[in-house]
This record gives C-alpha cells, sequence and structure tokens, in this order.
C-alpha cells in the first residue's frame, strides 16, 4: 500500500532556526531514525513521523533517500497506523534488515497502550506491507510489563538472526533483551543481552544498537528517563554479551535514539534524532520539529569509540570567512558572523588556561552562547544561560567530559545549522545542542582565550548558496 498523507504545507523556506543541512521533516515531527539501508547507489533513512502535526502523536514511519549523504529526497509514507491492530495508536521505532533477501522492517506496535512486535516487508524499499502474523512477538519475557517493551533491532550473526529489544526489568531496570530465529518470523526468547546497574543508567532502555566494530561488539541504548545515550563496549561469544567499557555519546542528552548501518565502502554510520528545545507555543507555527543529526562515521581508536561527522559534509562548505593560524588572547578576539557555518579549531598541546567559542551572540552580548573547554577542569561546556531571551527556550548548560592526553591538540569541530549545535572534539567527545535566539541581530561569532594561545582557526559558510536543501 502507497500511503501519503501530506496535509500540512512545507514549512517556511525562511524559518531562521530550519537546519539548512541537517535533514528535517518536510513537516510535522520527527524523532528517533529507524531503518537505515544503502541499497543501489541510495541510502534510505525511516523515521518516526508525524505527517499531519509537529507534535508527537499519530507516529507513523517517514521515509527520505539520498545519494550523497547530503542532499535529501522525501519519499512515500513507509508505515502507518492500522486502525483495530497491534500497531492501531503508531508504529513505534524499529530497525531495517534483508531476510533472506527480502526488506524488511521490525517495529514496535501500539494499541491501548500494549507493545508488541511487528514487521513488514518490501520489494522496493517503497511499499509496505505488514506481515498477517502481527504482532509477531505478542508478549514481552517474564519481569518486564507490556508497556517497557519497544524498538526492535535486528542483525544477521552467523546462519541466524537475532532481535535485541529495549525494556525495563520490573519497571525500575534498563535493559537489552536478546531473541533468536533461524528464519526472521518465528523468534525466541534466550536472555538479558545487558542491564543497567547504577541508577544514571536509566529505569528504561529504548532503542538498543548492536554492532560489531573492529574485534569488539558495541551496544547503544538511550537512557530514559532522557538522559541521552550510553554505549557498552565488549565481546560477543556464544549468544552472552560481556561489557568491559562504557561510555556517554553526545554529552547531556543532546540526541538520542542513535542509530547504525554500514555503507557499501564498509563505513559505519551513524544517524540520532535531536529534539527541539523549545515550548510547543513556538513549535507550532513554524510546523515542523525535530532534527536528524548529520550522519557520523564511527570507528575503534585505541579500544575506544570515536565518532566523527561524515568526511562528504566539507563539500557543503562555501565562503571561507577566515582561516589559517591565530594567536588567540583575551583582548583581541578573532570575529567571523553567521548562522549555518562549519569552524575548526585546533590549538597548541598542552594549555593550560580555558578557551571560549561565542556562537549566535547579539552586538550587545545579550544573547550569546558559549562554548568552553577547560583545560583545568578537563570539561567541554556549553553555556545556554544568554542563549535567547525568550524564557520558552531551553537554557541549561551542557557538559561533557574531555581530558586531553599528555603532548595532545584540541582539534574542535563545531557544525552550526540554524538552531542546531554539533561539536565533536577530535572524535573523542561530542556535544550537541539547539539554540534560538530572538533578536536578528544575534548572528555574530568570536573566538577568545583567557591567556595567550596559538593554534589554527577555520571557519567556512555552510550551503548557503547551494539553493534549497533537498
Ligand atoms: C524513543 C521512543 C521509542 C519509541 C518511539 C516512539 O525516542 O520513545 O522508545 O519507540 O520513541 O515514537
Amino acid at each position: 500500500m502507497m500511503i501519503n498523507a501530506r496535509s500540512l504545507p512545507r514549512p517556511n523556506a525562511h524559518d531562521r532556526y530550519r537546519p539548512v543541512y541537517h535533514f528535517t521533516p518536510p513537516s510535522g515531527w520527527l524523532n528517533d531514525p529507524n531503518g537505515i539501508v544503502h541499497h543501489e547507489g541510495r541510502w534510505h533513512v525511516y523515521y518516526q513521523h508525524n505527517p499531519t502535526q509537529p507534535t508527537w502523536g499519530d507516529i507513523h514511519w517517514g521515509h527520505a533517500s539520498s545519494a550523497d549523504l547530503l542532499t535529501w529526497r522525501d519519499e512515500p509514507l513507509a508505515l502507518a497506523p492500522s486502525p483495530t491492530t497491534a500497531d492501531g495508536q503508531g508504529c513505534f521505532s524499529g530497525s531495517f534488515a534483508w531476510v533472506n533477501g527480502t526488506p524488511t522492517l521490525y517495529y514496535t506496535g501500539w494499541q491501548n497502550g500494549v507493545q508488541t512486535q511487528c514487521r513488514a516487508t518490501s520489494q522496493d524499499l517503497m511499499t509496505w506491507e505488514k506481515d498477517a502474523n502481527n504482532p509477531i512477538i505478542p508478549h514481552p519475557p517474564e519481569h518486564v510489563r507490556q508497556d517497557d517493551f519497544r524498538d526492535p533491532y535486528v542483525f544477521q550473526h552467523g546462519k541466524r538472526w537475532y532481535m535485541v529489544i529495549g525494556a525495563s526489568l520490573h519497571h525500575d531496570r534498563g535493559a537489552a533483551l536478546l531473541y533468536r530465529s533461524d528464519n526472521g518470523q518465528q523468534w525466541t526468547y534466550l536472555h538479558v543481552l545487558h542491564t543497567a546497574t547504577r541508577t544514571d543508567q536509566g529505569v528504561m532502555w529504548e532503542c538498543p544498537n548492536f554492532f560489531p566494530l573492529g574485534d569488539r561488539w558495541v551496544l547503544v541504548v538511550s537512557v530514559w528517563p532522557k538522559l541521552g545515550a550510553r554505549y557498552f563496549l565488549g565481546s560477543f561469544e556464544d549468544e552472552r554479551f560481556t561489557a568491559e567499557r562504557e561510555g556517554v555519546i553526545d554529552g547531556d542528552g543532546g540526541a538520542f535514539a542513535h542509530l547504525t548501518a554500514v555503507g557499501p565502502d564498509g563505513r559505519l554510520l551513524q544517524w540520532a534524532w535531536i529534539d527541539e528545545q523549545r515550548h510547543r507555543d513556538l513549535i507550532v507555527p513554524g510546523g515542523w520539529a525535530g532534527v536528524l543529526s548529520v550522519p557520523r562515521q564511527l570507528a575503534l581508536v585505541d579500544g575506544d569509540l570515536y565518532v566523527q561527522p561524515v568526511s562528504e559534509l566539507t563539500q557543503l562548505r562555501d565562503k571561507l570567512l577566515c582561516g589559517g593560524e591565530v594567536l588567540i588572547g583575551p583582548t583581541e578576539p578573532t570575529g567571523f558572523q553567521g548562522t549555518h557555518l562549519d569552524l575548526q579549531l585546533t590549538l597548541e598541546a598542552d594549555i593550560e588556561h580555558p578557551v571560549h567559542l561565542s556562537l549566535l551572540c547579539s552586538p550587545d552580548r545579550s544573547e550569546e552562547t558559549i562554548l568552553t573547554f577547560d583545560p583545568g577542569a578537563r570539561l567541554l561546556k556549553l553555556d545556554r544561560s544568554r542563549s535567547s531571551l525568550d524564557p520558552r527556550v531551553n537554557r541549561d548548560s551542557q557538559r561533557v567530559h574531555l581530558a586531553l592526553r599528555r603532548g595532545e591538540r584540541l582539534e574542535l569541530r563545531v557544525l552550526l545549522d540554524g538552531s542546531v549545535l554539533e561539536v565533536y572534539a577530535g572524535g573523542r567527545a561530542c556535544l550537541t545542542s539547539r539554540l534560538y535566539p530572538s533578536r536578528t541581530d544575534s548572528v555574530l561569532g568570536r573566538l577568545t582565550a583567557e591567556r595567550v594561545t596559538a593554534g589554527t582557526f577555520t571557519v567556512w559558510t555552510m550551503g548557503e548558496d547551494k539553493g534549497p536543501p533537498r
């Protein structure tokens, strides 16, 4: 069945908060990235979508595709709730898998608060037929409530299929459950793959993503209450996962529901959902909500998970605003201007004093967002206390741990795109945020340091002369 339910006009292209090089829904609401696959030269990304309102509800699966990871084409909706069935109130998150050559979506059906696992198949990745036997997994195992049982992630390992489902044990401890199948249709519950052991690891785990990376396996889960995404890195042998390390992706919960897919060149790419952080009264007139992160590449470096934006993004660099070696000091800031930028900063090794990058700053500095690297505190901090004069905008600060090794230089990549900010620190830390300055002249930027520091600093505008984003 081809579903087309676009009843909202495409939001205003002049909306200053709408990103130009991040993916946003044509209109309405977006949350988690769902199945992702590369096929016949195109990336297909499905996502949680309310096509008729810029608010969460009536959850469909939207679909977009791209040949270059830079420009996206909206495709017909992939899944819509079918009244009176297991997904009558929503087609929740899940994943894509090739099952014996057939494109297959696994997702959670939601009906009267009950969550069950469902599937749909396709011949062309465009139109999807739901399985007549849905729900294919009607009940959770013991100790898991039926409203704590969602977001199936399916992968092939050896000759078998495995499914990892997000859950809560006894309604108070996040967990990922492991299932196995010989044919992708009938599933057997095996055991808990991994579970929270501390309160900051959450009471419920959503959107589990489990994949091999180098010689390790990585489990990424989104932690509820919304504390962001954590990863566990370890081994997977005899259907058992042993975590050896853990960490945080996107410090302080700026992004959620991370999902990976492998490209034809073997790169492991990841997308995540970046939520709105402004009051509903500000969202509704805009007609859209929710952004996907830029595609990121994951790697295992010195036994740790590294996250960087894909290299393709440099093709969107447009005008060079400043570039080259700089001496950064307290009194003579390096200034620039723009709202859609790609900034790259490299500092000399072993700096001891904080460096500040201000963005979306008004001339009188009543509005200003300040990103600080504080080497003493080993923190990358984002001060949003003055990022908007509008009280209906989230102005909480965010921080992520960043300890440089002796002799290591700070390398920051900062992607600003309207209201979206993504900061990557040499692959080792990542901070994602939203900024909504209220003044139209809040477009200035400056780089300062508390002691004179040498480095290189380059700023490009992004995609501004390239017409509409898709
Ligand atoms: C994560 C999540 C998932 C759920 C989906 C519903 O953001 O809460 O657990 O399947 O969103 O839209």
